[in-house]
């Protein structure tokens, strides 16, 4: 990263200050967030930011390639993949759908969520695995590309188009979103820059010729494909994996996927999605 981009985001002035308060509550928390976006880019309704940057303003000279990219999608096998996964069955017979109720359908909505009876938080991508381990296969290993993300996107899809709608509904819950919310407006890394710093306060800002996405929205496409993960045969990504590589951005050690800290931040992200739908997945710059 460049001296003057440094400067620039130092540069700042912060509109958006005062975010933990201690009053906050995350409804409160959640109409300040969206308000903010919908302030800052008046002509972007809230249902247009499940497709991240293509919605801005400032991707307007970009987006006929992107949707360009989408008529003749390069994820069109993942998905295909990931579907044959999902229906194939297992050694003992049943498929994933077995472990999930409805089959999974309509369930990603609300995703991550603590269930009192486990007495943890669930990810999609954790319940995968869990669902194997209970039918005697062995958990996938990597939760950043490959078969994990294909499944995934198959998990995801059987929502397609349905609004976020995350649930908080206890203690627990509330605790973890606080910490994920505490993540995402720390400044972090050499660069000592927040997730907010780039998303929320320079969203729409270029950065190395890339246009930053606004902090709403962001994990309702993925997985995603990216032509930079692809140029190492790893086109998709899990959110987790992005979160390990905005933390590089900044210097900061990226954390392991799944870690209880990206799962809050994951939480907090998906709870400030609430109303946006699901389209998964998706080709991102
Ligand atoms: C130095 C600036 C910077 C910081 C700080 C940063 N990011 Fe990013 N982030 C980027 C850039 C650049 C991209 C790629 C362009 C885009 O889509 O925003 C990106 C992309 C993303 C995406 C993918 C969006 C999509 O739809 O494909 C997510 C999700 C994301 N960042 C989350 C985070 C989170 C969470 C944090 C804090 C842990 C964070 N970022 C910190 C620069 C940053």
């Amino acid at each position: 990263m460049n001296k003057k981009l440094i400067l620039m985001l130092a540069g700042l002035g912060i509109a958006f200050g005062a975010p933990l308060t201690a009053s906050a509550t995350p409804e409160s928390d959640l109409k300040e967030f969206q308000g903010y976006f919908l302030k800052k880019f008046p002509t972007v309704p809230l249902e247009a930011y499940k497709d991240g940057v293509n919605a801005l303003p400032q991707y307007a000279d970009r987006v006929g390639n992107w949707e360009l990219i989408m008529d003749f999608p390069p994820f069109e096998a993942d998905i295909e993949k990931g579907e044959e996964l999902w229906a194939k069955p297992f050694a003992n017979g049943k498929t994933y759908s077995s472990c999930f109720q409805n089959g999974g359908k309509g369930l990603a909505v609300g995703y991550p969520f603590y269930d009192a009876a486990t007495k943890k938080m669930h990810t999609i991508e954790a319940d995968i695995n869990e669902c194997r381990v209970r039918n005697g296969e062995k958990p996938i290993k990597n939760m950043k590309y490959g078969e994990m993300a294909q499944l995934t996107i198959a998990f995801r899809r059987l929502s397609q188009g349905q609004k976020m709608a995350v649930k908080l509904n206890s203690p627990e819950a509330l605790a973890t979103y606080e910490k994920g919310k505490q993540f995402y407006w720390a400044r972090r890394g050499q660069l000592n820059l927040s997730c907010a710093n780039c998303h929320v306060q320079n969203a729409g800002n270029k950065i190395r010729g890339d246009v930053l996405s606004a902090g709403l929205g962001q994990g309702t496409g993925f997985p995603v494909y990216r032509t930079k993960w692809s140029l190492s045969n790893k086109p998709l990504g899990t959110i987790h994996r992005r979160y390990g590589g905005c933390n590089k951005q900044v210097r900061a050690k990226p954390l392991k996927p799944q870690s209880a800290a990206y799962t809050a931040l994951e939480l907090y992200q998906a709870y400030m999605n609430t109303g946006i739908e699901i389209k998964s997945p998706s080709q991102r710059q």
